[in-house]
């Protein structure tokens, strides 16, 4: 069976590696591979995927929302998160788009977070891509309020409306100049930032605090200067590479039925 990972820029993914780890470890013959896609090439791109017999696409970015209109069937976890990061090609063409973005966040900071309440008030710095799909995972898991900070306040403001369609928890947005410190539970960093390695932390000391949990969406092996600010602030830092396996892990399931190995991905790209 075929499988790939689509985005522009693909070259850095570490979905391939994690992947084929796990197909080797539970003896599933099948290939992963990472395919750079123009956004203008996208609607072709798909066609040739149904037409060379693949059975499962992951989208990253620029794609994850252009390919919704691309698929015959929507899962109710795409409809909600407002994007699709796993298609699934039926033997007959047909294709389904769902998202595992969401539930690989909340399974990602449950490992890494036994203990961790969901109920309590939650910030989200960002309002791009992978923002909806963390927001959704928070408001589903009960968090009691959820403020989105981003850069471009008016992308804050979209996304607050679009999930207050779906949710009667109280959503703010906020520029993020004019964030204050307050007494959040939880601090989701999906911005950007980080993604260089000399990136600053996305917030100041002066906002993270002891018993908090800080999670860093961006999937790098490295600690993002966010989490090493929030460590010594004493929160509880919690990477973007639980969240990368979880997903991965998810549409496996979703493609194949079968369970993969997930300590063979988590240690293929750790
Ligand atoms: P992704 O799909 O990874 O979320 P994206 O859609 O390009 O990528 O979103 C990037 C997010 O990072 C946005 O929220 C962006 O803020 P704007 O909406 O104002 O562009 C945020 N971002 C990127 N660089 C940033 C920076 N230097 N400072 C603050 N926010 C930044």
């Amino acid at each position: 069976m075929k499988f790939a990972v689509i985005g522009h820029p693909v070259g850095h993914s570490l979905s391939p590696a994690m992947h084929e780890a796990s197909f080797r470890a539970i003896g599933f013959a099948g290939s992963y591979g990472a395919v750079d896609v123009a956004p203008e090439e996208l609607p072709a791109a798909m066609k040739r995927f149904v037409a060379e017999g693949y059975r499962g696409i992951n989208c990253t970015i620029p794609h994850k929302e252009a390919v919704m209109p691309l698929m015959d069937t929507l899962d109710a976890s795409a409809v909600k998160c407002g994007a699709v990061n796993t298609v699934r090609i039926e033997a007959d063409g047909r294709m389904t788009g769902f998202n595992t973005d969401c539930f690989g966040f909340a399974l990602s900071l449950e490992e890494a977070c036994p203990s961790f309440q969901w109920q309590g008030a939650a910030l989200m710095l960002g309002a791009g891509g992978a923002a909806r799909a963390v927001a959704v995972a928070c408001l589903e898991k009960g968090c009691t309020s959820l403020t989105i900070a981003n850069r471009t306040r008016a992308k804050a403001e979209a996304l607050a409306d679009a999930l207050r369609v779906h949710y009667d928890t109280p959503i703010a947005a906020i520029g993020l100049d004019e964030l204050q410190a307050a007494d959040f539970s939880l601090i989701i960093n999906t911005t950007a930032i980080g993604l260089k390695a000399e990136d600053a932390s996305a917030l100041p000391a002066t906002y993270f605090k002891a018993g908090q949990v800080v999670c860093d969406i961006i999937p790098v092996k490295r600690e993002t200067a966010t989490l090493a600010v929030a460590r010594q602030a004493g929160a509880i830092g919690v990477g973007g590479l639980g969240m990368l396996i979880h997903q991965g892990a998810e549409a496996f399931r979703i493609w194949t039925g079968q369970e993969p190995d997930v300590a063979a991905m988590t240690a293929a790209i750790s």
